[in-house]
């Protein structure tokens, strides 16, 4: 058995409009591994191709160029679709459906037998938070609510690898702190997870690995703590100081400067000389409360590597 559990090679996907005679080049060669037992944040800006390399993994459209497998499988697989969970970007269900019978629809889709879809279910239903909507069509459910329902559908088959595009969306930040935890819980239960995402605190709180994404290219591809700079971009400082103190000789040249009330704080340059710069404040009349120094977080390199893929 191979400890991928997907292996995208070079792959590339032109769309064509026929109409418009327009080309999209929707993925410029891509290539990435998820090991098996992996959390794996696919992330990039609207547009970066995240959903076109999902559907491509899922069989749903075919590439332009080059390869990829799932689950030791060449796509597309109807043998690896069955051990896979997918969540599509924007899920559509039948309105009149309970989310008990679209549970039961999907389980039947996957020759899940009675009695285990039933019990799988009610399980799920408990999981995503939805007992107490059981018995509520999906017309009346919010767009959280239908994405828990569709996170539920993707799980009913107990896939080995699991494939979200966007799991997040639409949720508020307790339903998004509900989804990482169930994403973490699946990994427990030694599942592998792929999702894609554009919020990077999602990525950074829960992936063994992560890949950036930006005009059909991969730019950038690892472990979250890997790939952010270890060096020390400044130093975040906040002090206390009378709101109507004159305060230009502790501003000069840093940056994000605010001020609200009698608090007022900036980043230091990575330069500067902080002893000096507490002595002037304390001069100031002000009182140091903070003092942190600033690495590169996952959405600086983000905004770094999206910018310098633009042509
Ligand atoms: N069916 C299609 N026909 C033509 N162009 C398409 C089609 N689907 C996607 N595209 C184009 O391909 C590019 C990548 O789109 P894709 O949906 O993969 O991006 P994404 O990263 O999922 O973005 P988002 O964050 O908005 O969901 C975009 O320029 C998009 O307009
Ligand atoms: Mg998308």
């Amino acid at each position: 058995m191979s400890d991928l559990a997907i292996d995208v090679r070079d792959l590339q996907k032109t769309y064509r409009t026929p109409f418009a005679r327009r080309k999209v080049e929707a993925l410029r060669g891509v290539t990435f591994e998820v090991q098996r037992g992996h959390i794996f944040g696919f992330v990039g800006p609207n547009g970066a191709g995240k959903t076109t390399t999902i559907r491509t993994l899922m069989g749903l459209i075919r590439p332009t160029g080059g390869s990829a497998t799932i689950l030791g499988q060449k796509i597309p697989s109807r043998a690896a679709r069955f051990k896979v969970g997918f969540l599509p970007e924007s899920p559509y269900f039948y309105d009149y459906l309970t989310v008990g019978e679209l549970l039961d629809l999907a389980g039947r889709l996957f020759g899940v037998p009675k009695d285990l879809r039933k019990q799988r279910a009610d399980e799920l239903i408990v999981r995503v938070g939805l007992d107490r909507a059981r018995t509520q069509s999906l017309k009346k459910f919010s767009k959280g609510m239908l994405q828990r329902a569709g996170l539920a559908q993707a799980l009913m088959n107990d896939p080995e690898l699991v494939v979200l595009d966007e799991p997040m969306s639409g949720l508020d930040p307790i339903g998004r702190k509900e989804v990482r935890e169930l994403i973490l819980s699946l990994r427990d239960q030694g599942k592998t997870v792929f999702f894609s995402t554009h919020i990077l605190s999602d990525v950074e709180a829960i992936t063994d690995r992560v890949a950036i994404i930006a005009r059909g290219r991969l730019q950038a591809h690892g472990m979250p703590s890997e790939l952010v700079q270890q060096t020390i971009l400044g130093t975040d400082v906040m002090i206390r100081i009378a709101a109507d103190a004159a305060v230009t000789d502790l501003t000069t040249g840093a940056d994000r400067i605010r001020r609200m009330g009698d608090e007022l704080s900036m980043t230091l340059s990575s330069d500067a000389d902080i002893d000096a710069w507490i002595t002037r404040a304390q001069a100031a009349g002000g009182k140091v409360v903070q003092i942190v120094p600033r690495h590169e977080t996952l959405e600086d390199l983000f905004l770094r590597r999206v910018e310098e893929a633009q042509p």
